[in-house]
């Protein structure tokens, strides 16, 4: 099975790992593809996602981080995926993620999307989550790897970490 693994990953958590870890484990590829979306409250640039997740991805052979911008199922398609991945951590995320499956598969009945649900101890886990927490000076450690910590220390100035 080829797979793409989609998302913003604006840094990647050890949720993300997670499901990478999995996805590559029932995949012959998995292509980890990072969205060109230009928000705001972006705290890294799509190159900068893709060398995190590089760096962290390197002990799987059959990953590759890529990045892609418009639609993901023409992505998917160029790229002769059979399925899309994504993580559900709770109930919560079942909507936006419902509408989106559905509204691909509209787009593109050729490539399924498969859910893998979260381990437990990472379901409270979100980007979004750990940039808060990160730019308020709090403790990501438990939340991301050190290799993204850094490059939040390098952005944020802030000391959120006091690990070794
Ligand atoms: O990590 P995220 O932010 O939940 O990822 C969302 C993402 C990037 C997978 C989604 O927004 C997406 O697929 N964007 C590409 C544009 C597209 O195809 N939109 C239609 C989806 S129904």
């Amino acid at each position: 099975m080829i797979a793409v693994y989609p998302g913003s990953f604006d840094p990647p958590t050890f949720g993300h790992i997670d499901i990478i870890e999995r996805a590559a484990k029932i995949s012959t590829r998995l292509i980890v593809a990072v969205a060109h979306n230009y928000s705001k409250n972006a705290m890294f640039t799509p190159d900068e996602r893709v060398a995190m997740l590089t760096e962290i991805c390197a002990h799987m052979p059959n990953v590759e981080i890529t990045t892609f911008s418009g639609l993901l199922v023409e992505y998917a398609g160029e790229l002769q995926a059979n399925a899309i991945i994504r993580g559900l951590r709770a109930v919560s995320d079942f909507e936006y993620e419902f509408q989106m499956a559905q509204a691909n598969r509209m787009l593109n009945d050729k490539i399924e999307t498969l859910f893998i649900s979260t381990s437990t101890k990472f379901s409270y886990l979100s980007s979004s989550l750990v940039k808060e927490i990160a730019e308020l000076g709090g403790n990501v450690g438990e939340m991301t790897p050190k290799i993204v910590l850094n490059k939040i220390l390098q952005k944020s100035n802030v000391l959120c970490y006091n690990g070794g």
